[in-house]
């Protein structure tokens, strides 16, 4: 664990996740910043293990700055790309202004940089804070569309509660044995960003395919529009056999990530608004499909 002290009092560590302190430090930053409890994610098998933080500590072992790297390998057109996440990227509003931000994101790039990965992305709401460093926005969409017939042979899902102790590790046992949503673009395991995701968002469903051994993120909103937002097998299932699996008949359908294993097809409809996604590396290589990755694998 690097550590380093500054003019300001304020200790440089990397890679503190081992410290018994440090984790807890970054879930009190995140509650106080954004509002998030990650807490939660300690009983659901804890951190990513790939996770390297970068932060400044105050003298009371509090977090004024912060961000983190993590692998984050993602499928583009059927390869997969060595990839890292950033997260958790914040800092206490007394110690803002002062480059705090630059220097933990400086240290964090260039640690992907000397690891190896091809690319970086993250998710933001200021694209602007990082495209001094290369970074660009990959436009996001969804994909909408009729409902398909249910499969009338699925048999019936159960609701999965990840914080069951058995359903867990049926869970993190899947998740484990993934095959990406997509050959086009998709995160290839993305375990602990999916568990976590299941506690932030109250109105996300996870129901288990037991015959088909896949597990199916979704909501349903008042007038009857499903949204898929990610299934975790092997071998995905279409969308008629999850409808059928989930004894539900929607009105229309919308798809959180490329669909092309569902055996459907979703006009893309581009997301306005919210948090972007964003890439560095890959040299000039654009997009030539409309873009999406499920929002269960958003950090
Ligand atoms: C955004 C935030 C991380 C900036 O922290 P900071 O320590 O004040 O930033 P720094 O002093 O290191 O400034 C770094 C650069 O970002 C710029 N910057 C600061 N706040 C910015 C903002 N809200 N939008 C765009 N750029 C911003 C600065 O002008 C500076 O530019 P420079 O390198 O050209 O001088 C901090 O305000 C924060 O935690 N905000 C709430 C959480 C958040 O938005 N997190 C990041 C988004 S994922």
């Amino acid at each position: 664990m690097a550590q380093r002290l500054d003019s300001a009092g304020l200790t440089f560590r990397q890679d503190y996740f081992g410290d018994p302190a440090g984790w807890p430090a970054l879930v009190c930053l995140l509650k106080d910043i954004f509002g998030i409890d990650i807490g939660p994610l300690q009983q659901l098998g804890g951190h990513d293990a790939t996770s390297m933080p970068f932060g400044w500590f105050d003298a009371e072992g509090e977090l004024a700055a912060n961000i983190s790297a993590f692998a984050l390998p993602f499928v583009l057109n059927g390869r997969i790309v060595h990839a890292a996440g950033l997260q958790s990227g914040a800092v206490r509003p007394a110690w803002r202004g002062r480059g705090l931000y630059r220097d933990v994101t400086v240290k964090a790039l260039d640690w992907c940089d000397r690891q190896g990965f091809e690319a970086v992305i993250l998710y933001t709401d200021k694209p602007s804070l990082y495209e001094p460093y290369g970074f660009h926005t990959i436009p996001l969409h969804r994909y909408e569309g009729a409902a398909p017939a249910p499969s009338a042979s699925a048999a019936p899902a159960r609701p999965l509660l990840p914080t069951n102790a058995d359903d867990l590790a049926l869970l993190q046992a899947l998740l484990k044995r993934r095959s990406p949503v997509s050959t086009s673009l998709a995160v290839t395991v993305n375990a602990a960003m999916f568990l976590i995701n299941t506690q932030l968002d109250p109105d996300v469903r996870i129901s288990f395919l037991e015959d088909r051994q896949a597990v199916i993120a979704w909501r349903m909103d008042e007038a009857g529009r499903f949204s898929l937002l990610d299934v975790v097998a092997a071998d995905m299932p279409s969308l008629a056999v999850i409808l059928g699996g989930l004894r539900i008949a929607p009105a229309s359908v919308e798809v959180l990530f490329r669909p092309d294993k569902l055996g459907w097809q979703g006009v893309p409809k581009s997301l306005k608004g919210g948090t972007r996604l964003m890439l560095r590396g890959l040299g000039d290589a654009t997009l030539d499909f409309p873009a999406m990755l499920s929002t269960m694998a958003e950090f």
